[in-house]
């Protein structure tokens, strides 16, 4: 891990709004809550959902998430602590551990499951939802895990450490750079009485979440468990953080598709027409085709 030096932001974003998430159960019964809900789909276009999860109490995860299907887009599954158990019908099969992040790009559709490989300790994390543009939505499944040590990390001269999971920031490339929604996710953590500053262009879409301390931006504070939307203000090349006790938060911003949003639970494509499609060819079984099934 390197000293860098940061790119400095002349004129930071603003938050434009807080939001508190909705405390929520999906899977089979694991409790979550919904930061990021279908209400702020176009305001935070690519970012389709963001799940936190965060209990020491095995009732609230043990059950995890048993086969279940998606299609047109991708889920970035961020592990701070704990241990989960992924499979599914493309024949990809892995562990996500602390620190590590599956990467998996549902396109034409997979069928997976996500399962706790603990009975207590502390499972906490994040899963957020990429937008796939329609020219991808039909492409063939991908899937990556990268353990906690793959994760690009860098740190500045004031001692904020940042791990790179996706994009570029302050000339570190991270684990996945996608071109169409160019989305940038850092993992940030900031010891007390500094600052950061990362750039990100304009136009594209940002929040920061807060899940350790308080985080300022531009004279707002972004409590604990609180996402702050970052305003698109014209002009504005990028963001500065900064805390008076130690902090920690991700950053996610992307540029938008500006396309159709239409869903149906797992399923995020641009028509009616396509989800009633998705629904046939899950019904059928074809998400796990033959080509797929080995
Ligand atoms: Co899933």
């Amino acid at each position: 891990m390197n000293a860098t030096k940061q790119i400095a932001v002349q004129n930071t974003r603003k938050v434009e709004r807080l939001i508190q998430g909705v405390a929520t159960s999906d899977g089979a019964g694991v409790s979550l809550t919904r930061v990021l809900t279908g209400k702020l789909q176009h305001r935070l276009d690519p970012f389709l959902m963001l799940d936190a999860f965060g209990s020491d109490d095995p009732d609230d995860y043990i059950a995890g998430f048993p086969d279940h299907p998606h299609r047109g887009f991708e889920t970035i599954t961020y592990m701070l602590a704990g241990r989960m158990r992924h499979r599914d019908s493309a024949g990809h099969e892995g562990l996500l551990g602390d620190g590590g992040v599956q990467w998996m790009t549902a396109g034409r559709g997979v069928i997976h499951s996500e399962i706790p490989e603990q009975k207590d300790g502390v499972m906490e994390g994040f899963q957020l939802w990429l937008n796939l543009p329609a020219q991808n939505k039909m492409a063939e499944p991908w899937y990556r895990d990268f353990a906690s040590a793959d994760i690009p990390e860098y740190a500045t001269v004031e001692g904020v450490t940042v791990r790179v999971i996706a994009g570029e920031s302050n000339g570190v490339a991270g684990a996945v750079s996608r071109t169409v929604t160019e989305p940038l996710y850092l993992d940030i953590h900031l010891p007390a009485g500094t600052s950061f500053s990362t750039a990100i262009p304009a136009t594209h879409n940002a929040f920061i979440y807060t899940y350790r301390g308080a985080a300022h931006v531009a004279g707002m504070q972004v409590d604990l468990q609180r996402m702050g939307i970052l305003s698109n203000t014209a002009g504005a090349d990028g963001v500065t953080v900064s805390a008076t006790e130690p902090t920690q938060l991700i950053l996610v911003a992307g540029k938008p598709l500006n396309e159709p949003i239409v869903q149906y639970g797992p399923f995020v494509m641009n028509t009616q027409e396509e989800i009633h499609q998705a629904l046939e060819d899950f019904r059928s079984g074809s998400f796990a085709s033959e080509r797929s099934a080995a």
